[in-house]
């Protein structure tokens, strides 16, 4: 068993305002760049860094699900810049597209040519992560997922020198953050924390998390999405949870719920947590025979009190069901992704590298039902 999380972690409200000490006397970098994108430079942020880090490059034309051809245009940039720290400011999508520069700015050719493990020969980079969603946990796992524009397909490119030098994770940040990307990306970290727990390769020390993770998540995100702004513990709590889930799942696995949001994510560019929290209970039903008894154990740390293995986690499974409609997460029906896609989307999902992590084993055919039942209940 190992765990592994190298990344030196700065958490507290506030913060973000230590983040030129960290550049310059921890990371002891000299020539920073920043990557983001355009919401969070309309968030007014980047302006507040730019003050505290004199003489940062700004990128922020990072996309949702960032795609490869974006990545491979900035790395031909920084390789003639030169600089000596890469910064990520945003969601997944940025941090995601950081870690990838890191890498591409010391090894030639493009992003494509690093799908895998450990493709890289040179050290990447140095990388700051510092999120402004509640949901990534990119700021402390060793992984990078960008889409692939000619195979319209997600490659996780990951290694142990793509953890961060150093993550900033500021409670604050998410303090204007609007209620739906609450809702997507406090479910995103949710699904990786439970993903985790139930996967396979799940060890005491990803359950310990992943369990702390779930129980903070749910008793803090509903309370963030109704009043972020005047409600810091919620904040610091939903933001505790995030990052605890990402030690878990960065250390164990997911499973077919990122399966299928990877799928949909580099087909037909559906946000990331949306297509997580319409598929976590349905992956989390089919899951439910070969897990009832761990389900149920989380079940009851979430209060469900049912001492019936088999009630416990499907009433666990209601209740995120029922999480999600309160928080007014679309249905699969909504993303207008219909019937003659779920092949391929089935396909892409039994293809991903985490398929072989769900508890219990999928074939194609298993994603088509998941896919229809998923299709179905949005009726
Ligand atoms: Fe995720």
């Amino acid at each position: 068993m190992q765990f592994h999380m190298p990344a030196r972690l700065y958490f507290g409200s506030g913060e973000i305002q230590n983040i030129d000490k960290v550049i310059t006397e921890y990371i002891k970098a000299k020539k920073s760049i920043l990557v983001t994108d355009k919401g969070v430079v309309a968030s007014g942020l980047v302006e507040r860094v730019k003050l505290l880090v004199p003489g940062v490059k700004i990128y922020d034309q990072i996309e949702a699900n960032p795609k490869s051809d974006t990545i491979n245009a900035i790395a031909r940039e920084l390789r003639e810049i030169k600089p000596d720290l890469i910064i990520g400011l945003g969601g997944g999508s940025p941090l995601d597209a950081g870690k990838a520069l890191a890498l591409l700015a010391t090894n030639p050719g493009n992003i494509e040519a690093y799908e895998g493990r450990e493709k890289y020969v040179q050290d990447p980079l140095a990388f700051l992560a510092v999120p402004t969603t509640c949901g990534t946990g990119s700021e402390v796992t060793w992984v990078s997922v960008i889409t692939d524009v000619d195979r319209k397909f997600k490659m996780s490119i990951k290694g142990p020198k793509l953890y961060p030098a150093a993550s900033i994770v500021d409670p604050d940040l998410i303090r204007t953050l609007p209620g739906p990307v609450i809702a997507s990306t406090g479910l995103d970290a949710l699904t990786h924390a439970v993903e985790a727990y139930l996967s396979k390769p799940a060890t005491l020390i990803t359950d310990v998390n992943a369990e702390k993770a779930v129980g903070l998540i749910l008793g803090s995100i509903e309370s963030a999405w109704e009043d972020i702004e005047n409600n810091r513990e919620q904040r610091e709590n939903l933001m505790y949870g995030s990052t605890l889930a990402g030690f878990a799942f960065g250390n164990s696995d997911v499973t077919a719920v990122h399966c299928i949001s990877e799928s949909i994510g580099a087909l037909y560019d559906v946000a990331h947590g949306i297509a997580n929290s319409i598929f976590l209970p349905h992956v989390l039903e089919y899951n439910r025979p070969a897990c009832e008894e761990k389900m149920a154990v989380l079940a009851r740390k979430t209060g469900i009190r049912n001492s019936d293995d088999s009630g416990a986690a499907r009433e666990f499974i209601e209740n995120i069901r029922q999480l999600s409609a309160r928080l007014d997460i679309p249905v699969f029906r909504d993303l207008n992704i219909g019937p003659d896609q779920f092949e391929l989307i089935a396909d892409m999902s039994f293809r991903n590298n985490s398929n072989p992590s769900n508890p219990r084993s999928l074939d194609r055919e298993d994603y088509m039902n998941i896919l229809e039942n998923a299709y179905k209940s949005g009726e």
